[in-house]
């Protein structure tokens, strides 16, 4: 993966840390770039890409075990200023000639430490530059059984905990730290002045990866790479297709064909709110393929959720390309296909150890293979980003708010929202119904955010392990069940279907708690349901979490 990014890097080589990325995010928090590497890296690679600084993060491994995660020794005498957090600071120390022993109790959760860094330093009682002016005596988060017992030569010792002999050790002269809690998490109250102490006094970096610099060193990247070709783009409406196209639109203009394939499953107003930014507000080729009737036949008779996503899937790709070729046929060739991969994709996905992307192409859950016969080159413009940063950069590119803040919503739409068979009725009722969930979720979503500051999840995501704050809703939608009971309205009796309103907590869709949304929102939302959309008798609220079960209903 090439680094777009002229400025000075952070390597955070990964030991397999539950807070892995976070380190990552914490760093570009201050405006410095960071990437994620495996710990294998080799000294020579590492050197390759010239750091300004190296982070070596925690993992739950214990550096005796068998395959314990090793790093190359020789990454220590680089000259690079190096920061171990917890199997860092274990590996720092076994690697270089102390000891690492196991302890009767390991110590999780906050602990009260204590510098032990010098007396001589005016205002904080020390003399480690990685504690700077933070607090003699200060909490810290801690998660480990095994501890640096004996530093190596070179290192002394800063801090210590009731439990922990070693809480940090340093080696000021060749710039190598370390501590066994863990200064990414929130819990550690002057972790982040840490971090800002190591970056910028100790490996002298400058906070100079700014939102500016990041658009200009994109589209500079963007513009370097496509040169005079066309670009196309695959755009759904969701965030990361939508700032790609904002990018490109900033990079190359025209230069970029946008195909949007109304499959008609999206929800209500959708198609009109995309076609509205991509036709008023950026100067791109958009190309809006209304592929509502060739779907509703495909569907037809169709019961089963994994037969509808493969049905939907591959008529998309099918759509898609016809269009790639009339776009190409029309004049030059398109050389580029745009896909809103983001960081997560590529660290999850594993290919950052392979390097080997090109020929996939992201598809709702999957990577999956061109067709016979078709090549693009392929171009990923936020391959580099968290999904916080694209709804960053979506902003700052002038995209509206109900895109960049837009929830996840599936690939197949509301077809797998739609028990059985989705017929063009069941659509209209159930574009109706969600969009009354929508309406009054957002306002009483609004108000949680503006309370605790996050949304859909992206504060607690950065807080993994942190304090337990009043969440914001993840994901809300309504679902139509294949079932209908009686009821009655008026002096009628009626025997119609029941709306399952379905609204999650959650921090990375993996797990997820139902809300504990107020009685007045869901009888608000019930009352207008049953009022406003006609062949709904009933609403019921789903309170199951997962698991055991999903967040969706297919
Ligand atoms: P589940 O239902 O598995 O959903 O708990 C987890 C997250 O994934 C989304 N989801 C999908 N997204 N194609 C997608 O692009 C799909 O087929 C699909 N199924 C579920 C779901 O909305 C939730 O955010």
């Amino acid at each position: 993966m090439a680094n777009p990014f002229p400025l000075s890097t952070v390597l955070v080589l990964d030991f397999g840390a539950q807070y892995g990325q976070l380190i990552a995010r914490r760093v570009r928090d201050l405006n410095v770039y960071s990437e994620i590497v495996p710990c294998d890296i080799s000294a020579d690679e590492v050197r390759e890409k010239n750091p300004g600084a190296i982070i070596l993060s925690g993992g739950p491994a214990s550096v005796y075990a068998e395959d314990a995660p090793s790093m190359d020794p020789a990454i220590f005498e680089l000259g690079i200023p190096v920061l171990g957090f917890c199997y860092g600071q274990q590996i720092m120390a076994a690697t270089l000639g102390g000891t690492v022993s196991h302890t009767d109790k390991g110590e999780y959760g906050p602990a009260p430490l204590t510098r032990v860094d010098g007396v001589d330093c005016a205002g904080c009682g020390g003399t480690s530059k990685l504690y700077g002016d933070t607090p003699h005596e200060q909490t810290v988060w801690m998660s480990h059984r095994d501890a640096v017992t004996e530093v190596p030569e070179g290192f002394e010792i800063t801090a210590v905990t009731d439990v922990c002999p070693v809480a940090s050790m340093e080696d000021a002269e060749r710039k190598l730290y370390a501590t066994q809690f863990h200064p990414e998490v929130r819990h550690t109250p002057y972790g982040q002045e840490m971090l800002a102490n190591f970056l910028f006094n100790i490996a002298g970096l400058e906070p100079n990866w700014t939102m500016d610099s990041i658009i200009d060193d994109s589209v500079a990247a963007i513009q370097e790479q496509v040169g005079n070709d066309r670009v196309i783009l695959g755009l759904s409406g969701g965030v990361d297709s939508s700032v790609v196209a904002a990018l490109c639109a900033k990079a190359i203009g025209k230069q970029l064909v946008c195909v949007f394939v109304n499959h008609g499953l999206l929800r209500k107003n959708e198609p009109e709110e995309v076609e509205e930014v991509f036709t008023n507000q950026f100067d791109v080729d958009f190309i809006h393929v209304h592929a509502e009737d060739r779907y509703a036949e495909l569907l037809a008779g169709v019961t089963d959720p994994e037969q509808k996503r493969r049905i939907i899937g591959e008529q998309f790709w099918k759509e898609f390309f016809a269009v790639a070729e009339e776009v190409a046929d029309d004049g030059e060739p398109v050389k580029f296909l745009a896909q809103g991969t983001i960081y997560p994709d590529i660290i999850e996905s594993g290919a950052r150890k392979t390097g080997g992307k090109a020929s996939t192409i992201k598809s709702h859950h999957n990577l999956i293979p061109f067709p016979d016969g078709v090549h693009f080159d392929l171009i990923e413009p936020l391959d580099h980003f968290f999904k916080d940063e694209v709804r960053a950069l979506g902003s700052a590119l002038g995209l509206p708010d109900h895109i960049v803040h837009r929830q996840p919503f599936p690939g197949p739409g509301l077809a797998i929202r739609i028990i059985g068979e989705v017929t063009p009725e069941k659509l209209d009722i159930l574009k109706n119904a969600d969009a009354i969930v929508r309406e009054e979720l957002d306002a009483y979503n609004e108000l949680l955010f503006e309370k605790s500051g996050e949304r859909n999840g992206e504060v607690a995501r950065a807080e993994a392990g942190g304090p337990e704050v009043e969440r914001s809703v993840w994901q809300y939608f309504a679902v139509l069940p294949d079932v209908k009971s009686v009821g009655v309205m008026g002096d009628e009796r009626t025997y119609q279907r029941p709306i399952i309103l379905r609204a999650v907590e959650s921090s990375d869709a993996m797990t997820a708690d139902w809300a504990k949304l107020p009685y007045d929102v869901l009888a608000k939302i019930s009352s207008r349901i049953v009022a406003e959309v006609p062949g709904i008798n009933r609403v019921a609220y789903d309170i199951t979490s997962k698991p055991p079960a999903t967040i969706e209903w297919e």
